[in-house]
């Protein structure tokens, strides 16, 4: 199977490590596992006479059940490796050589490279900026006439940060129920909501043949599980979990039990996260207003957001001599086929994104 580089992937992984101001990362800023565990002896020694055995072949009982809360539809769920993982079971699972796809661009290129390279066609849905990087739903329709098998979305957006609302939503399932399509939404980065932004309901909720992917990474502020999970209705799931016996046959009993914790205390996690993406914006929207060459799409959730700049300068070249200059790092537009723009990640600890801000700021001025 011939398939093109992830360029986000290739980027981060060249870069992440040595970064000083990492701006570029997308999860809320990472939690320790002491933070996480706050009674480390107990809570393993729960553990250390467990046999570690495959375990729970589609995820714990309490895992599935917990992410299931997280719906009102009560979907079924499987465990997976990441959103990554769940977003390519699905594919894996529905897509045949021949099928139509329309997916939103800009996005995490693995929803729609995955199902090019397992002989798709695929048709992009542009987010632009002056509709707010929402899909026009009129062209969604129109391509939906001549035939597709799944819509795929990512709500909120990353890169832009841009949310679909309840109304536009039900407006894509309609659209998707006329034509016998399935809607794949990527929610990983789900209710991490700025302030009087309504929050969007998950695609499973309002379509029978919706599929949720999420994960633990960025909503949890755990990346280092590298736990997700699919959640669909039961005859799309039972289609998943045949296809993943081939892949993963079960994710580690350890990862679970503390991706359960972690989802026992949803709402503090949450509390602290809002606190975090909530203060983080303030202070690049702040920072983008003082700046000549930079402007945006204020994002209404998720952690990341496009800043457009006027600089003649390649996105990647830009970014590659913030990084080599002052150990800044972003992402450049041109991993998202959108030159002229780069994408941070502003929900990182506040102290790094105001020194990566502050870098950033003098090297567009000694560049302009
Ligand atoms: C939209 C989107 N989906 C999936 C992923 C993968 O996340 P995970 O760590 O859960 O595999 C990312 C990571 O950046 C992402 O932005």
């Amino acid at each position: 199977m011939k398939i093109v580089p992830f360029a986000v992937e290739e980027w981060m992984n060249r870069y992440e490590t040595d970064a000083v101001y990492n701006i570029a990362e997308t999860c809320v800023d990472s939690l320790t596992l002491g933070e996480l565990v706050d009674d480390v002896p107990r809570f393993f020694a729960a553990l250390a006479a467990r046999k570690l055995t495959y375990g729970d072949i589609e995820g714990s009982p309490a895992f599935r059940r917990r992410v299931a809360a997280l719906y009102d539809s009560e979907p079924r769920v499987v465990a997976t490796q990441g959103a990554i993982g769940a977003n390519f079971l699905v594919f894996f699972t529905l897509i045949e050589p021949g099928d139509r796809v329309i997916a939103v661009h800009p996005t995490y290129q693995q929803l729609y490279e995955v199902p090019r390279a397992l002989g798709a066609t695929v048709h992009p849905l542009r987010l632009r900026p002056e509709n707010g990087y929402l899909p026009d739903v009129d062209e969604l329709r129109e391509r939906a006439r001549r035939g597709v098998k799944l819509i795929v979305l990512n709500n909120p957006n990353n890169p832009t940060g841009a949310l679909m609302p309840e109304a536009m939503l039900l407006e894509i399932v309609a659209i998707a129920d006329e034509a016998g399509a399935y809607v794949l939404c990527d929610e990983v980065y789900r209710d991490l909501l700025q302030k009087g932004v309504p929050a969007a309901p998950s695609i499973i909720d309002l379509y029978d043949r919706g599929i949720s992917t999420g994960s633990m990474s960025k909503v949890f502020s755990l990346a280092g599980l590298r736990l997700g999970w699919v959640a669909a209705a039961e005859p799309i799931v039972a289609a998943c979990l045949q296809h993943r016996d081939y892949t993963t046959i079960s994710c580690g009993m350890l990862d679970d039990a503390l991706a359960v914790r972690a989802l026992e205390r949803y709402d503090a996690i949450m509390r602290r996260n809002l606190a975090i993406v909530r203060g983080n914006l303030a202070v690049l929207d702040e920072w983008v207003q003082e700046q000549p060459h930079v402007d945006y799409v204020k994002p209404k959730a998720g952690t990341t957001a496009l800043l457009r700049y006027d600089l003649p300068l390649p996105s990647a070249q830009l970014c590659e001599g913030l990084m080599r200059e002052t150990g800044t790092l972003l992402t450049p537009g041109s991993c998202f086929e959108v030159e002229g723009t780069v994408r941070i990640g502003y929900a990182n600890a506040a102290e790094t994104l105001r020194q990566g801000l502050g870098q950033f700021g003098a090297h567009l001025a000694r560049l302009g």
